[in-house]
């Protein structure tokens, strides 16, 4: 078919259920959905193999893999092995990824010296931006195999440097990572363990973490990463795109939800937990409230990812006896939404960062904290998708503008 001068070819809806689907994706495209344009190589219109996303359907596969096998049987290091290398670890390859991560859990002392710099009030988020940012001051990235070792670095680092903002915030010394721990464990135990006191990550905590990260591995073309691949179209180092990927996550409406949704919570128990006269507000558009962490811009189904935590909340709150008023509000105004006409002919249903906000809380993750968990998650996405568009050797990032000032004027001196 011809559209607007450019010819495209009509997927054949043949072959595979994932080849089928794939031509289903593009068949959207050429429908209106996205206005694929390869001509303007801006970030709308990325090719990628990383994830394939089904907003109508609720599918969430990495690398062909669903989501749900991935979260129910794999660690979070498999999953970033898969991301990064293209397919799952044999157990000597995964044996080794994680010894070469763990051989870099020693972060430059220059660069806790800058963490120490920040004011206790920092947000963790805007200290964790700023020091991955700083590590291409420490760390050669011009020479051949420096990439790989920033990947290794990032991975390693990126949980350490985490919780010395937290512990500088709770005014409490940094615990060094145990290299003998899982990757969560190891990360519960600099969080949560009082220096020189011996820790052992509780199994149900780590286990709903290891879920966590996983389901937050990547998520196609989102904010953050599209911001990475613009940032590193430019051929600016890993660091710097990662970089300014976190501060892209920051954001209330993109991975700073899941802290806007506690805080939310919070408020609603502290006028009293009438969640219905906060449903009715949320149906009033004078009202000025939002009803964070319900919907999605790509789902119109319950998102895959919430379904998952949203049992594993249930699980997590079972196993570890926790009894919170601000969790029962949620569930007071998950049901609520559930049941509610207005939210079922809106697809309004609870989204990944209305239970991660909830299953962080149960895990005694400080609600400062959250999006930082996203980011520790979501890196592995980030690494895949920036050495994709590097590999793919995709030009420099310029996204397309429609101009809509005035067309010319004359100055008038002064
Ligand atoms: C994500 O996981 O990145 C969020 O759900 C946002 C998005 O995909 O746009």
């Amino acid at each position: 078919i011809n559209l607007e001068g450019k010819s495209f070819e009509l997927p054949t809806l043949e072959g595979t259920e994932n080849e089928k689907a794939i031509d289903i994706a593009k068949l959207r495209d050429l429908t209106g959905y996205i206005t694929f344009d390869p001509g303007f190589k801006n970030t709308g219109v990325t090719k990628s193999s990383i994830t394939y996303l089904d907003g109508e359907d609720g599918i969430l596969r990495y690398r062909g893999y669903s989501i749900e096998e991935l979260a129910d049987k794999a660690s979070f290091l498999e999953v970033a092995y898969l991301l990064i290398h293209e397919e799952l670890p044999t157990q000597a390859q995964l044996d080794a990824f994680s010894a070469e991560i763990q051989s870099y859990t020693q972060v430059n002392q220059d660069l806790l010296r800058i963490s120490e710099g920040f004011p206790t009030s920092s947000h963790p988020m805007c200290t964790i931006a700023a020091l991955v940012g700083a590590m291409s001051a420490f760390y050669s990235t011009d020479e051949a195999g420096d990439d790989e070792k920033s990947v290794l670095r990032l991975l390693a680092q990126l949980p350490v440097m985490a919780t010395w903002s937290y512990k500088k915030s709770i005014g409490e010394g940094i615990v060094q990572p145990d290299t003998s721990a899982d990757y969560c464990s190891t990360f519960l135990q600099m969080m949560f363990a009082k220096p020189g006191e011996k820790y052992t990550a509780d199994a149900v905590v780590s286990k709903a973490l290891n879920k966590l990260l996983i389901l937050h591995a990547d998520h196609e073309q989102n904010c953050s990463t599209s911001t990475v691949r613009l940032v590193g179209s430019s051929h600016a180092n890993l660091y710097a795109s990662i970089s300014a990927g976190i501060n892209a996550l920051w954001g209330p409406l993109h991975g700073g939800a899941n802290q806007e949704v506690i805080e939310m919570l919070e408020a609603i128990k502290a006028d009293g937990g009438d969640t219905d006269k906060y449903i009715a507000m949320a149906k009033d558009k004078n009202s000025g409230f939002r009803l964070m962490g319900f919907g999605h811009r790509v789902y119109k189904n319950f998102d895959p990812r919430a379904k998952i935590i949203k049992k594993a909340a249930d699980d997590v709150l079972t196993a570890l006896g926790v009894n919170d008023p601000v969790l029962a509000i949620a569930a007071r105004l998950e049901a609520a939404a559930l049941s509610d006409e207005y939210f079922v002919a809106r697809k309004l249903y609870p989204n990944v960062d209305f239970y991660s906000g909830i299953i962080y809380r149960a895990l005694g993750i400080p609600t400062d904290m959250f999006t930082v968990m996203f980011a520790i998650g979501r890196l592995p996405g980030w690494i895949a998708q920036w050495k994709e568009m590097r590999a793919n050797k995709e030009p420099i990032g310029r996204p397309r503008q429609i101009y809509t000032g005035a067309t010319s004027r004359a100055f008038v001196e002064i």
